[in-house]
């Protein structure tokens, strides 16, 4: 797998270098990763902001045999993959579903998942991953909310043990994951580190917006939602946005 890994000291984004890559026809596990990225990009459209030297920011081409609809599950098992490295750290790492990943309810990474069509019908993922490692200071309109390794620590980080951890824990969970295309084999792996579990939560949906109690995951991936009234909803992810309450 390890020869597959290309190191970059700037780039625009690892996840559009990757898509590049398997637009060329490259092969599952291709993965890019960078010092800096001068136009890192975020969920929702947003930017992430990537300065060089301090952090973790790769990208992963995956070619699962899936239909479309299971491949956001992909998503939340680097979540999980971070969490456990991060965890190896003994820093108490939890996931905020979707898939960010937290230390003290503050943001240590982010995942965007990103899914194009190939040429002979399938689909392709690029999964890029930004890890705060070892940043120290934060821009003001982060500050309250973003957080690094180090930070918690009060230690540097050596990244590069660090993205083996996470991509061999990936790659387990991949494995597994492949072997029935949902997440049977972490979702007890991932209600353990879920953050909003037993956590009010409030959640937009095309119907309005509602509260109710996260009470752990479906299978394949949406967040359980407990009503007052004890009904249970399935949240989509992309469709709703959860505000923990
Ligand atoms: C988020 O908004 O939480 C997702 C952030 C994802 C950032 C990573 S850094 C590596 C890869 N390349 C990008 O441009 N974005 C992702």
């Amino acid at each position: 797998f390890w020869e597959k890994v290309q190191c970059f000291e700037t780039v625009d984004s690892t996840n559009l270098i990757v898509k590049d890559w398997a637009q060329q026809g490259a092969e599952e596990g291709r993965s890019a990763v960078a010092e800096e990225q001068t136009a890192g990009r975020g969920r929702r459209g947003r930017s992430w902001i990537s300065p060089p030297g301090e952090n973790l920011y790769f990208s992963i081409l995956l070619r699962p045999q899936a239909e479309a609809s299971r491949m956001a599950m992909i998503t939340l098992l680097m979540a999980i993959a971070v969490t456990q490295s991060v965890r190896e750290l003994h820093l108490d790492a939890k996931i905020k579903w979707p898939n960010d990943v937290v230390v003290n309810g503050k943001k240590i990474c982010g995942i965007l998942t990103e899914m194009y069509p190939s040429a002979d019908g399938s689909f392709f993922l690029v999964i890029g991953t930004g890890i705060n490692v070892n940043q120290k200071e934060f821009p003001e309109e982060v500050k309250k909310t973003a957080d690094s390794l180090a930070l918690e620590l009060g230690t540097d980080v050596d990244r590069e043990v660090l993205l083996a951890s996470v991509l061999r824990h990936f790659l387990d969970c991949y494995d597994s994951f492949l072997e029935t295309m949902d997440l049977s084999g972490q979702k007890e792996l991932y209600e353990s580190f879920l953050v909003n579990k037993g956590r009010v939560v409030e959640v937009l949906d095309p119907k309005g917006k509602w509260q109710g109690t996260a009470i752990g995951i479906e299978k394949t991936g949406e967040l359980l939602v407990q009503r007052k009234d004890s009904s249970v909803e399935a949240v989509y992810a992309g469709e709703v946005s959860v505000r923990g309450i």
